[in-house]
Order: C-alpha cells, then structure tokens, then sequence
C-alpha cells in the first residue's frame, strides 16, 4: 500500500468518526427529552386528575397566572347586546411533578400539544354566548413545560360574550363590557386564579372597532369571600364616539 491510500485511509476513518459524533450529539439530546418526558409523563408517573400543590409543596391552593393578549375585538352589538373577541390566552402555575433536568441549560423547556397529558385548570368564561378554538392548520395551542415545573398554557380563541348594556342614555352612552373567568369545579381552596404581575391585558395596536372606541380596560377580582369558585375579571368600557359627535352636531343645529 502506497503512503497516499494510507492517508485517505486515515483521512475517510477521521471523517467518518467526526459524523458520527456529531449525529450522536444530536441523537442523544433529541432522545433526553425523550426520555424526560417518559420520566415525567410515563405510565403510572403522572396522573392529570389531580391537581398540583400549593406554594412550595404547600397542601394550599394551586395558582394559576392568566394573562392575555386581545387580537382584535370584531363587533359590539348594542341590539343583540353582545361582544366579540379574539383572545391568545395564556395561563401559567407550577406542578412540582414536572420538574426536569435541563442538561446544563440545553433543554430550555418541552413542548406539549395535548393538553390533557398534564393537568390542566377548568377555566371557564362565564358570560360566554359561543366560542370556538382556531384549529388551521393546527390547533392553535401549545403547553410548555420548564425545568423548575412551571407549566404555559397558551391557546387562541375566539368569544362571543354578553354585554348587557345600558341604553337608557342611548346613544350619548358609554357601555362596559367585561369578560369573566372563573373555575368551573375547583373552589378557592384548591385553585386560586391571580392575574399576571405586571402587565396582565395587552391590546393589539390599532384597534379599529365600528362605532364604538375603546376607552380603557381595568382588571379586577369578584369579591367573594366564600368558598365558591373564584372569579377574575376585566373590563372595557366603550364608548359610541361617533354617535356622540353626531349628537353634538343635531344639537347645535336645533338650537
Ligand atoms: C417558598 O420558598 C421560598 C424559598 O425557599 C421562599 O422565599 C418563599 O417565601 C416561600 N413562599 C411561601 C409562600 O412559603
Ligand atoms: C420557572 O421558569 C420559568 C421560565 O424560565 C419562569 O417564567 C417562572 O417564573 C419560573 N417559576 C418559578 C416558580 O420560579
């Protein structure tokens, strides 16, 4: 054998070496969250009936985070008094039970698209009229799952909530409308909903709304102090700006 086929022996060998490293890299993490998920998930691991702990493994309520992102609100009836809404909804809460670990931080969390897997809070939004998930291509849903056990639940949805109105003053009114949440099983020892520190309700810029103007919208809680479920809230409160100049405009010409 000449000294040239010695070193493409030599170089092919290395190659061929490198590449399989590489791909055992890549093998290997794919299959740790693989295997995390078994670990976490596996059968007889988890059970998504019950419901996770309180604050540091507390027996207290388990907290869930809402906060949300309204897309665009699509109509404000004031006959069939009612509104519409697109939401990307988000809650989030901690389960000790899915706690992982992250590889020295290379696995940042794991990605779920069947939400009953884990356990999940039985929200339900109590003035609702009809209300459907978006489902093209794919449902437009994710869960996420951190090293630490804190679990995102993030979905678009889109409402058709009821907004009693007022219009006794119509049309120089100004209508609020809210959008309430509540658990629909669970009571307040056993699941707490809280809104997001910070900034809980974002609204996407340039909302257009026929009619009506968004004027401002405030969070807040039901005030029951009983062992019912808990409810949170928001509201907007609109007002039928147009109409008004309108009005301003009738006026003067009549005087
Ligand atoms: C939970 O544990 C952390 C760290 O040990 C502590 O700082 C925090 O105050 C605890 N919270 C509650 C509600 O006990
Ligand atoms: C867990 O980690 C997530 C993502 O980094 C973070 O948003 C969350 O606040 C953490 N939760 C706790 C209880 O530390």
């Amino acid at each position: 054998m000449g000294t040239g086929h010695y070193f493409w022996a030599i170089f092919y060998f290395t190659s061929l070496c490198s590449a399989s490293l590489a791909n055992n890299a890549k093998i290997n993490f794919r299959e740790k969250e693989k295997k995390v998920l078994d670990q976490i998930l596996g059968a007889g691991k988890y059970d998504a009936r019950i419901r996770p702990s309180g604050i540091n493994g507390t027996d207290g309520p388990a907290i869930v985070r809402i906060n949300l992102f309204v897309r665009s609100i699509m109509t404000i009836s004031d006959i069939k008094m009612e509104y519409s809404v697109q939401l990307t909804f988000r809650e989030q809460w901690t389960d000790e039970r899915l706690k992982f670990d992250d590889i020295q931080g290379r696995l940042k969390y794991l990605t779920l698209t069947e939400a009953n897997r884990v356990w999940m809070p039985d929200l339900f939004f109590s003035n609702e009229k009809e209300g459907h998930f978006h489902n093209i291509i794919m449902p437009n849903v994710y869960i996420r799952i951190f090293p630490n056990g804190s679990v995102l639940y993030s979905i678009r949805i889109s409402l058709t909530l009821a907004c009693p109105m007022n219009l006794k003053l119509y049309p120089l009114d100004r209508q609020i409308c809210s959008l309430r949440m509540a658990s629909y099983g669970w009571t307040t020892n056993d699941l707490v909903f809280l809104w997001k520190e910070g900034d809980p309700v974002q609204v996407v810029k340039n909302l257009h709304l026929p009619r009506f103007t968004l004027e401002k919208f405030l969070t807040d809680y039901c005030n029951s102090k009983t062992n019912t479920a808990q409810c949170i809230y928001i509201y907007l409160s609109v007002c039928v700006c147009e109409l008004l100049l309108l009005c301003v405009y009738l006026c003067e010409w009549r005087n």
